[in-house]
């Protein structure tokens, strides 16, 4: 698993110590407002062992970010293929900190070193972003990382949607879930 380094963050392989911070994450509401249920400890120990696995597997998945200054555990960020519950196909950009950590541009930075990782260095012809349409902070996040929206927003969860040759390359901004 490649290590990225941004200014102030280090997206690297998951560590045994991750594990309980990641817990705590994946057990606070304001956290999982837009995801779901909150996960048991359980659960989110699962998540990771999948993380790696996928990563072994495809060369590419979700990085634990670190802050560089302290070595404190703040979240993830990485890629992972769409959901197949969306009417889309391709690869998708993500990212998920814990409370304390939000609104530092965190997952800004962490996304833009995501984003370069793979049209550089994975060569993928483009890159979705999938959120609710309730979901702000993340679409935020979507801008500010250069990504654009398309003119609708897709309803019908079992239409699929391929992007167009001219689409290419470009960044997705947000297809709003049903
Ligand atoms: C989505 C999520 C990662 C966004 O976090 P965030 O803190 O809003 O986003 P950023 O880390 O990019 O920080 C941006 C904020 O930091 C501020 N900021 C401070 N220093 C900054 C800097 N150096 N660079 C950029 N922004 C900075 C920005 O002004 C912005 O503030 P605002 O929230 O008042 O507008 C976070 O809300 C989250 O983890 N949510 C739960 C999980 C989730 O829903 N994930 C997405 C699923 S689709």
């Amino acid at each position: 698993m490649a290590e990225l380094r941004a200014d102030r963050l280090l997206l690297r392989r998951w560590r045994d110590s991750d594990l309980e911070p990641w817990a705590a994450m994946n057990a606070d509401p304001e956290v999982r407002e837009h995801l779901g249920e909150v996960l048991s400890r359980e659960q989110s120990d699962a998540s990771v062992a999948r993380f790696l696995a996928d990563f072994d597997r495809r060369g590419y998945g979700w990085w634990a970010v670190e802050v560089r200054a302290t070595g404190e555990f703040i979240g993830f960020a990485g890629l992972d293929e769409v959901e197949d519950d969306t009417p889309l196909t391709g690869v998708e950009i993500g990212w998920r900190l814990a409370r304390p950590a939000w609104g530092q541009g965190y997952a800004t930075e962490a996304a833009s070193a995501v984003l370069a990782y793979g049209f550089d260095t994975l060569e993928l012809p483009e890159i979705l972003a999938v959120t609710t349409a309730t979901n702000l902070r993340s679409q935020a996040v979507m801008r500010r990382i250069g990504m654009t929206r398309p003119g609708r927003r897709l309803r019908r969860p079992h239409r699929a949607r391929r992007a167009t040759a001219t689409e290419r390359g470009v960044p997705h901004y947000p297809v709003a879930r049903p």
